[in-house]
């Protein structure tokens, strides 16, 4: 298969040529399990209609195929990181609102304050964050379907604003994009899909597989919870860091949330934990403290290696700055830093650049992922 036609349809998935890489192509296959349940289209009518490679996209032996990979993978990739909660959900959302507010400096927007190459750093985060900010609260918005009382329609208005009120431009997805723009990056859905690295795929991946399995429905209103209350604070670090040293940057989407969430996170407790506890008892609590628990795990572990594969690039000794100018063709293959890298030629990591010296890239965190020429 190759990256021709609309990004969107691209469904090419890595050959996993050595066991450091079987997380990876793992993630990037589930994570074609989960887009394949919602709708996606191209920006403009592709050259030879849109109805051909739509159908194929969405062809049932090919979704059949997908789903019926999905259970393993999941068992494989996210159930290892979702722990039982327990406790008061009342004592432990005070604590959890202490912590987030009280929380020291965001670890990647400090990083940025003192580094060079700032705009390579952070083109690699806007393309790292982008399978799942692309089609913002596409995830969630399959936890909204059914019937279950009045959350629901507390988690729908939170739905409603995360897709702009009905207006395209206020949509957060397309604020996104905007960011994305102004940092001189292609703004399709999955432009950079050769680029995320295993662990932004783990992430929207425990995102996707929280909202995709109704069973999950408590963890869903912890994912809230947690996400809600945590993006105030990020969204904030990075509103001020763009202003400050990318003032020409699109920053609408980093100051809405940084506003707005701070309602979602009140809207969630009030008419979500409260109404669900009180109906079902500590059985639901437990269940919300274990999806708050998971998304604060997931992102701390994308966070942090985000960080570590910036400071590894920061320290390698033949590192040249430059995001991929076709991000879709000639992507060559994906290695891992514990593939054989003696004389492979120059890996390049995500949005960051390249490094001229292969064996270099032996250095970076063990999830890091780099492409060399096939
Ligand atoms: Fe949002
Ligand atoms: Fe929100």
């Amino acid at each position: 298969m190759s990256g021709e036609g609309p990004a969107v349809f691209d469904a090419r998935v890595d050959l996993a040529a050595d066991d450091s890489l079987r997380a990876f192509v793992g993630h990037q296959t589930l994570l074609r399990c989960y887009q394949a349940r919602y709708v996606l289209l191209p920006a403009d009518g592709p050259e030879g209609g849109v109805l051909a490679p739509l159908r194929r996209h969405y062809d049932a032996a090919r979704l059949a195929a997908l789903a019926e990979l999905r259970p393993k993978l999941e068992a494989e990739l996210i159930a290892p990181l979702v722990r039982p909660g327990e406790g008061d959900i009342g004592a432990y959302v005070e604590a959890m609102l202490a912590e987030i507010r009280g929380a020291p400096e965001n670890a990647f927007t400090a990083f940025l304050t003192g580094a060079e190459n700032r705009d390579d750093h952070y083109r690699n985060f806007l393309v790292q964050s982008s399978p799942d900010l692309l089609a913002e609260a596409s995830a969630s918005a399959l936890g909204i379907i059914g019937e279950y009382g009045e959350p629901q329609s507390a988690l729908f208005r939170i739905l409603i604003d995360e897709f702009g009120y009905g207006v395209p431009a206020k949509k957060h997805s397309v604020l996104y994009r905007a960011s994305m723009r102004s940092f001189g990056l292609d703004d399709a859905y999955n432009g950079y899909w050769p680029w995320f690295d295993t662990m932004a795929l783990e992430l929207h991946n425990a995102i996707h597989w929280l909202f995709q399995n109704p069973r999950n429905v408590f963890k869903q209103v912890g994912f809230l919870l947690h996400a809600e209350t945590a993006y105030q604070r990020s969204t904030q670090a990075h509103h001020r860091y763009l202003r400050q040293f990318h003032p020409d940057a699109d920053a609408r989407y980093f100051a809405e949330h940084a506003h707005i969430d701070l309602h979602h996170t009140r809207m969630v407790i009030d008419e979500a934990v409260k109404p669900f506890t009180a109906r079902f008892g500590d059985e639901a609590g437990h269940e919300i403290i274990a999806g708050a628990e998971l998304t604060k795990a997931a992102f701390a572990r994308a966070g942090d290696h985000l960080l570590a594969v910036s400071q590894a690039f920061v320290a390698a000794s033949s590192s040249s700055y430059g995001h991929p100018a076709e991000p879709r063709a000639a992507i060559g293959r994906p290695v891992t830093p514990k593939s054989d890298l003696a004389g492979v030629g120059p890996v390049r990591v995500g949005a960051l650049g390249v490094l001229g010296d292969p064996t270099d890239f032996a250095a970076f965190p063990p999830m890091a992922i780099g492409r060399v020429a096939a």
